[in-house]
């Protein structure tokens, strides 16, 4: 199966400051404000949706094809995807921005000073999908992943009209997006947490059993509750989450569960097996600071999987993971 991925590429850039915002914060000069920080750790983290995603499954031996736009400022992450086994050959590298970047500085007291330059990401909106299938081939799934509002909407109009399956999963976007009932009807697959559920709900006017007679499959993470998995007339499916997971930084957890489930869908494994290999790969994701700091052994893979959902499981997934 060959799968492209849209959406976001950006790098977070994440500095500490070892004092309190409070105490450089004069109230009778705030009108005039100009403040430094002298900031004693940089920390300077891949990610982006998309980006994160097709790192997931490039580490479980996919090649996906990323889809975004970036500044000309991407050569270094674009070989760390391309190392991966990611396909950057069609991302979109604008002439005029940079890539997006997300600056955040903390203090002592955990409170936060940051900023989210788009940059490059507005122009996904002028990133067709054709050519893409011009040159690859045709597209099996097209994930649309929180990106440039236009971009989005653009590529699921694309999706609708060329008959291309897609997968709508707008997270971050659904809370300033109006147009949803347009990002997820027809979708072969509706990626969301509880919180986007029901922010779907509100924001389509459609219940909970509209939305699922618009969509293929309906996959509804739950955190440490694992995922819920509905289609039209047939009973949910729960899936537990990874047990024993060393929580240290959530950051793409949702992106890696994406990547480990559509990896089990290209295998055209079981859906509950597809939702095994998200949580899997999720709880990778849990481990580590930052959504692509984990390294994916995957004989130990395979053993954890065997530990957590048994060893008839593991053996259905190995043979793809071990190739
Ligand atoms: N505490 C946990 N222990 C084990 N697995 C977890 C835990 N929290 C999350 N997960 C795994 O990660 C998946 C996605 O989590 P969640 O529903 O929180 O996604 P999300 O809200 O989209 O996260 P984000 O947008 O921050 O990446 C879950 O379905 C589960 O498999
Ligand atoms: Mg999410």
């Amino acid at each position: 199966m060959r799968i492209a991925v849209a959406g976001s590429i950006a790098t977070d850039h994440l500095m500490t400051f070892p004092g309190r915002f409070a105490d450089q914060l004069i109230p009778d000069q705030l009108h005039t404000v100009s403040l430094s920080f002298l900031v004693d750790a940089l920390d300077i983290r891949r990610g982006g949706v998309a980006a994160n995603i097709c790192y997931g499954m490039g580490c479980l031996g996919q090649n996906p094809i990323l889809v975004g736009a970036v500044g000309d400022d991407f050569a270094d992450y674009r070989s760390w995807l391309d190392r991966h086994g990611v396909d950057t050959s069609s991302v979109y590298v604008s002439q005029l921005h940079h890539t997006a970047r997300f600056l955040c500085t903390t203090d002592e007291d955990h409170n936060q000073i940051a900023s989210f330059y788009t940059g490059a990401m507005s122009e996904a909106r002028e990133i067709e999908l054709q050519p893409i299938v011009d040159r690859v081939g045709d597209l099996d799934l097209v994930l649309i992943g929180a990106d440039d509002p236009e971009g989005m909407l653009r590529h699921t109009e694309e999706c609708r009209t060329r008959g291309i399956p897609f997968a709508a999963d707008p997270s971050q976007q659904l809370a300033r997006m109006n147009d949803v009932c347009e990002l997820i009807d027809g979708a072969a697959y509706l990626f969301t947490n509880e919180y986007e559920k029901s922010l779907c709900e509100q924001k389509t006017g459609w219940s909970d059993e509209e939305v699922l007679e618009r969509v293929g499959v309906r996959v509804t993470t739950l955190g440490p509750k694992g995922v819920r998995i509905d289609r039209t007339g047939e009973p949910s499916l729960h899936v537990d989450a990874a047990p024993e997971v060393r929580k240290v930084e959530p950051t793409g957890v949702g992106d890696a569960f994406r990547a480990g489930f559509l990896t089990a869908i290209s295998w055209e494994l079981s859906l509950e097996r597809a939702a095994q290999m998200g949580n899997l790969l999720a709880a990778h994701a849990l481990e580590v600071a930052g959504p692509q700091e984990y390294t994916l052994h995957r004989q130990q893979f395979v053993d954890r999987f065997a530990g957590a959902y048994g060893r008839e499981a593991a053996d259905e997934i190995a043979g793809h993971v071990l190739n």
